[in-house]
């Protein structure tokens, strides 16, 4: 955790407190903003996590400019990504110091040996099951810059750190096999880079898609991967989002992760908005991974539903009549 961590690096003389401006690269909530600076501001691209640090008072979203005095980079669980954001930390705060914290199982530690090949550190402590440490700010991360797209088989552009950044995910492909050719009006939930709209899109009837997607730079992938005037693509929550209209389909492979941390939950609640946006006699298409617990949802929510496919891994269910119990006015709709 990183504000135990920051207590150990304080006792040990990492001066934090003479800070004016510091900016935190993807924190994970509220109590990873507890540096001793008269300024913090944060940089995150997840939608939700962005709403819920701004209501609490925090400044911040997926864009941030200025000149920081020091920059705390907060490990995610990409690679790539985390390597990324040790750059980006690094041009935010060009003259200062640049902090990198993370939990053992982040591979904090593989980043800290690499860190150490480019530049020597100032400091490093090591406790509550992870490490943080601390360096002065250089040009010398330039090639871990992952700021681009890249194209991935299929043509499909995708950035460091989304859903599937390297390759379809093979649910949502088991999904994409199984789905007919959708008419009408569709919504994506979580709908990632757009692999699953792209294949909607290829149906002559669909006459509009929605594609509603958390991660910001998800979203901006799927304007490159969707690139049809029939969709329409939402940087939103899709808890909080607030559907246009009721849809004929709604498509989804729903999130069950936060971080590492597995929510089955999340998932449950995808159902229940896909429940309350759907017209009466429409229909749910998902996949979800084969142990996550989501038939009694589709059965207290729909009046029917059933497994069109499958395989050890995976389970699509294609679910039909919405029952009026899907708490719509929560919803919006
Ligand atoms: C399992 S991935 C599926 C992505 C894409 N549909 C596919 O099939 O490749 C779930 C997606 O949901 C997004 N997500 C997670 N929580 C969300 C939320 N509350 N609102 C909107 N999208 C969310 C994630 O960023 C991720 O892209």
């Amino acid at each position: 955790m990183f504000s135990a961590r920051l207590i150990h690096a304080e006792r040990a003389g990492a001066a934090a407190s003479e800070y004016r401006q510091s900016v935190h690269l993807f924190p994970s909530d509220e109590f990873d903003l507890c540096f001793s600076a008269e300024e913090q501001h944060f940089v995150h691209r997840f939608f939700p996590t962005i709403s819920r640090l701004n209501a609490v008072g925090f400044k911040g979203g997926a864009e941030v400019s200025g000149h920081f005095d020091a920059a705390i980079v907060h490990v995610p669980r990409s690679k790539p990504l985390a390597r990324h954001l040790v750059h980006w930390a690094c041009q935010l705060a060009p003259d200062g110091m640049v902090y990198v914290d993370g939990a053992k199982n982040e591979g904090i530690a593989s980043l800290l040996k690499a860190v150490k090949a480019i530049t020597p550190l100032t400091g490093m402590i090591s406790a509550a099951h992870g490490k943080l440490f601390w360096f002065r700010a250089t040009n010398l991360f330039s090639s871990w810059d992952a700021s681009s797209f890249f194209e991935i088989e299929g043509g499909f552009k995708t950035k460091a750190g989304v859903f599937s950044a390297a390759r379809v995910d093979p649910g949502s492909a088991l999904l994409s096999h199984a789905l007919p050719p959708l008419c009408g009006h569709v919504a994506d939930l979580g709908a990632g880079w757009g692999y699953l709209s792209r294949t909607a899109l290829t149906s002559s009837a669909l006459k509009s898609i929605d594609l509603i997607e958390a991660d910001h730079a998800a979203a901006e992938a799927a304007v490159l991967n969707c690139d049809d005037p029939k969709a329409r693509i939402h940087w939103e929550d899709v808890i909080t989002w607030r559907a246009p209209h009721l849809y004929d389909h709604v498509i989804m492979n729903p999130p069950f992760h936060l971080g590492r941390k597995g929510e089955p939950d999340l998932g449950k609640s995808f159902i229940q908005k896909a429940a309350a946006i759907l017209k009466k006699q429409g229909m749910l298409w998902m996949v979800a991974n084969r142990h996550l617990p989501y038939e009694e949802t589709l059965s207290q929510l729909f009046v029917d539903f059933r497994e069109i496919a499958g395989n050890k891994r995976f389970k699509v269910f294609q679910a039909v009549g919405a029952s009026v119990n899907a708490p719509r006015s929560q919803f919006g709709c």
